[in-house]
């Protein structure tokens, strides 16, 4: 591929901003550049700087006066549930066995698998998302259908096929057994292959029997360089009936930690009503507590608290939980997390919603060096975002003089519109 240079109003955090003014956290270039070849960004910097390194007759893309970020990266989502957003339910297990429970079972079918995978695609793409770390359904096929064409587009894509052996429909169960044997089989057909990453997958501790959450805790000993990613204390019935599957455990993170699941591989959804202690022990272990702000305020399921989680020095993350979350779009996830910090007494930066949804959640997946941010090195996964997309946000613009403004802006006001222009390794996607 021959050198690319792309213009623009460039952002990349180098670490967690600690205030709504900490400029130091940040990388920005009133008129930046970003040197791409062979699917790397090979430097980034001022345009003139970088222009005179590039080689000559460099195409030159100018796209002035967007903001070029790295590409937004979603660590919880859904592969299976496109068709369960918008369900109608009281809490949480209601609304996973009158409709996700329901809708999983039709993944088995390896045609649906691929036609849901396209569809899934496109709408993480038109929505600025390049990576995602996503369950898919119980039936190796659709870990198959969704990492073929994860390979296909040349994203970089974490996914795992979900191990559920009880406490669900026959159609949606495995067994401890075959649930270890379709993992290893998909980790050995996947992992590496193309960008893709496979994650360890038993979907909580309600549909695991604790023989199965043993295999997914060996399947993590044994790949120790795997992500695990489950559900942890989302919702006040799914931890008293957890309990009562576990008795012998002194908490629900307790269950995670007795089978060898509680370790810095971890990427814990929701994690919402802990003690102290399970915040000390997901810290100590250096898990992942990741906040699914649209998806808590959907079922009802608790307010996150980001403050006392960061105290305690658990490491997040931030997602959109489809389908129990309502949006598809990082921005309108940031702006739900923000209200949600306002009600908890935590006044949440837009700098620091900003580094979370790119270098915080890509080091919470240990990917740091590849996605997330704008460095020399990095994989060209890029967006431009247009804080002026919609006729109320250019309104709103004529009065922003400051760049954390304008993050407001966006994470106030926008969503898919202003994701103008997406690069996924260096080459440009047509927005469908
Ligand atoms: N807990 C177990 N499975 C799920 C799921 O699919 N969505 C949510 N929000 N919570 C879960
Ligand atoms: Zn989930």
């Amino acid at each position: 591929m021959t050198a690319r240079l792309l213009r623009g109003r460039t952002l990349s955090f180098h670490s967690r901003p600690e205030a709504r003014d900490d400029d130091a956290s940040y990388a920005y270039e009133d008129d930046g550049a970003l040197l791409i070849e062979d699917g790397k960004i090979l430097a980034a910097g001022p345009f003139a700087e970088i222009k005179a390194q590039a080689p000559d007759g460099v195409e030159i893309i100018d796209h002035r006066p967007y903001l070029l970020m790295p590409g937004l990266i979603d660590p919880h989502i859904h592969f299976p549930q496109m068709q369960v957003t918008a369900s109608y339910a009281a809490n949480l297990l209601e609304w996973l066995n009158t409709y996700t429970f329901v809708e999983e079972q039709r993944f088995s079918d390896a045609g649906h698998a691929a036609r849901f995978a396209t569809l899934f695609f496109d709408e993480l793409l038109r929505q600025g998302t390049t990576t995602a770390t996503a369950y898919c359904s119980v039936h190796k096929a659709s870990a198959d259908a969704f990492f073929a064409e994860a390979a296909r587009r040349n994203l970089l894509m974490v996914g795992g096929k979900v191990m559920m052996d009880r406490n669900a429909p026959d159609a949606l169960t495995d067994t401890a057994q075959s649930g270890y044997d379709d993992t290893k089989a998909v980790i050995e057909t996947w992992h590496g292959k193309a960008r893709n990453h496979v994650a360890i997958t038993p979907r909580f501790a309600i549909t695991s029997t604790p023989a199965q959450l043993d295999a997914a805790g060996t399947l993590a000993r044994e790949h120790p360089d795997l992500l695990i990613q489950t559900h942890l204390s989302e919702n006040d019935a799914e931890i008293a009936y957890t309990l009562e599957l576990y008795p012998e455990a002194r908490d629900y993170t307790d269950v995670y930690a007795r089978h060898g699941l509680l370790t810095d591989k971890a990427l814990l959804g929701h994690a919402i009503h802990l003690s102290d202690r399970e915040m000390g022990a997901i810290a100590e272990a250096g898990a992942v507590a990741v906040h699914c702000p649209t998806s808590n305020l959907f079922l009802g399921s608790g307010l996150f608290d980001l403050a006392l989680i960061k105290q305690h020095g658990v490491r997040t993350a931030i997602a959109t939980d489809i389908g129990g979350g309502s949006s598809y779009s990082l921005l309108k996830t940031l702006d739900e997390a923000y209200k949600i910090q306002q009600l908890r007494g935590y006044r949440l930066p837009p700098v620091e919603n900003f580094w979370q949804a790119t270098r915080g959640n890509a080091e919470a997946l240990g990917l740091a060096d590849r996605i997330g941010t704008l460095e020399p090195g990095s994989d060209a996964d890029i967006i431009a975002l247009d804080a002026r997309a919609t006729p109320a946000m250019k309104i709103r613009m004529e009065t922003v003089t400051a760049l954390e403004e304008e993050l407001f802006v966006l994470q106030t006001l926008g969503d898919d519109r202003a994701v103008r222009h997406v690069y996924v390794a260096g080459e440009a996607i047509s927005l469908t």
